[in-house]
């Protein structure tokens, strides 16, 4: 059977359904502590046999009752919970921070690591130095790492489009150094990302394609080509679309019109990547559910790729996303809140996080993963976009790693 059209069947999903027609005693227990029980047992299965079986079973509980307090258990019934990561989390620079992304997450993203301008600056030249620690740091904790991301229109030196003489390339070569590219970056970590955003935000708010350097050389067949590409460097890996405000009615119908048409060519596809941007007043639930609904429908799955919600006033309607390349002059009634976050606000913002997390929640059968887009409040992009230097409290920890009231909210709404 083809693989683009199968959601995968994840292991944690399979392994709970099993165990609940297992034992009477377990079918009483929540399904989330049924997974943590789970874990809790294969973890110490070792040390357990050289323990009494009161002593053995209060280990259990006790770590049972540790793993409760992580996001990543709270949530294990449904799908992974995950972080962007940064350079220095991944070379462990802070140790607080470090314990905490263990604790609570089990998959990472690559905020800035694996972007072409890092890792292949110059035509001849790669440096993996940052990015073979992310991948480390995934391994060592033994979490889902994914690569993000191989063909973007943002973030990719200007050298990738042009010939020596710095005329734009042909088609062919700009195929030819996109394949080589690939090639080299998802070979060298075959077996250790397990997905990939193969090709990110290359639509327009209106669906049709993006007018980017990629589309204008190659033609609207750069998606498919990428795909293929990465496919071949690492058969195994999943592949995936991502974009930003996929919640909007055309732009959702925009990705579901781009992937039914690389599903039709055979073309692996294997998810869809909602990066989940948002704001107190975006997006309205009914358009995210609709959204969930219309990528379940494809056969493939959902991921919340960079979820983060911002707090503060946006200067208008067309800020809200993700487009990087706005930087507007600091406003002071922008940024209302530097010296911290009003309770009223904190209420808002967990209101919000619960709202958005019950449609998550609905649609856990499609959605394999939420990624929270940062740590903590203070690593947040949303402090420098649209505007930088502002005070954003986007997250569910804060500038201090403490987890916030919107934690605790989540942290105490049943799972379905
Ligand atoms: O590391 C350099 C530092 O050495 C230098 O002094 C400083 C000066 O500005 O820049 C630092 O690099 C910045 C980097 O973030 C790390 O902070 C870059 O200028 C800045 O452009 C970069 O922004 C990143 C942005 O993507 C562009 O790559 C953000 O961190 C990152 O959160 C953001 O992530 C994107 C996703 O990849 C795609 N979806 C939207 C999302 C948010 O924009």
């Amino acid at each position: 059977m083809s693989r683009q059209c199968v959601v995968r069947k994840r292991p944690w999903k399979e392994l709970i359904s099993k165990l609940s027609v297992l034992n009477s005693k377990v079918l009483t227990m929540k399904p989330c502590l049924m997974a943590l029980t789970l874990v809790a047992i294969s973890s110490m299965s070792q040390a357990a046999t050289a323990m009494s079986s009161k002593e053995t079973a209060m280990s259990l509980k006790n770590e049972a009752v540790s793993l409760t307090k992580s996001l990543k258990a709270y949530f294990s019934t449904q799908f992974l919970v995950g972080s962007a990561i940064n350079a220095q989390q991944a070379k462990r620079t802070e140790q607080d921070t470090d314990a905490l992304i263990i604790a609570q997450f089990n998959t990472i993203t690559p905020e800035n690591e694996l972007k072409w301008e890092r890792i292949h600056p110059k035509p001849d030249t790669y440096d993996f130095s940052l990015s073979d620690e992310y991948v480390d740091y995934g391994l060592a904790n033994n979490m889902f790492t994914v690569g993000h991301t191989l063909v973007w229109h943002s973030q990719t030196p200007d050298w990738v489009f042009e010939d020596a003489q710095g005329k734009p390339l042909t088609r062919a070569a700009l195929l030819a150094r996109m394949e080589e590219h690939i090639q080299t970056v998802v070979s060298r970590y075959k077996g250790k990302i397990k997905g990939w955003d193969v090709v990110n935000e290359a639509l327009n708010e209106d669906g049709s394609l993006r007018d980017s350097k990629w589309r204008q050389i190659i033609g609207d067949d750069f998606i498919e080509k990428a795909f293929t590409y990465a496919h071949a460097a690492d058969p195994d890996a999943e592949l995936y679309y991502n974009d930003y405000n996929l919640y909007k009615p055309e732009k959702s119908a925009g990705a579901a019109r781009l992937i039914k048409s690389l599903q039709n060519k055979g073309v692996p596809v294997h998810g869809v990547g909602l990066q989940g941007h948002y704001s107190l007043t975006h997006p309205a639930l009914n358009e995210l559910d609709d959204a969930l609904t219309l990528f379940a429908s494809l056969g493939i799955e959902s991921m919340i790729t960079e979820l983060d919600i911002s707090v503060l006033p946006f200067p208008s309607e067309a800020e809200q996303g993700a487009d990087i390349s706005q930087d507007l002059a600091l406003q002071k009634a922008l940024n209302p809140y530097p010296n911290g976050l009003p309770k009223a606000q904190q209420d808002a913002l967990s209101a919000r996080y619960k709202e958005v997390f019950s449609v998550f929640s609905k649609h856990h059968a499609s959605i394999s993963r939420v990624t929270f887009w940062g740590v903590n409040d203070a690593n947040s992009w949303r402090n420098d976009w649209p505007m930088r230097g502002r005070t954003d409290y986007p997250l569910l920890f804060d500038r201090k790693n403490q987890p916030k009231p919107a934690y605790h909210t989540l942290m105490t709404t049943p799972v379905r």
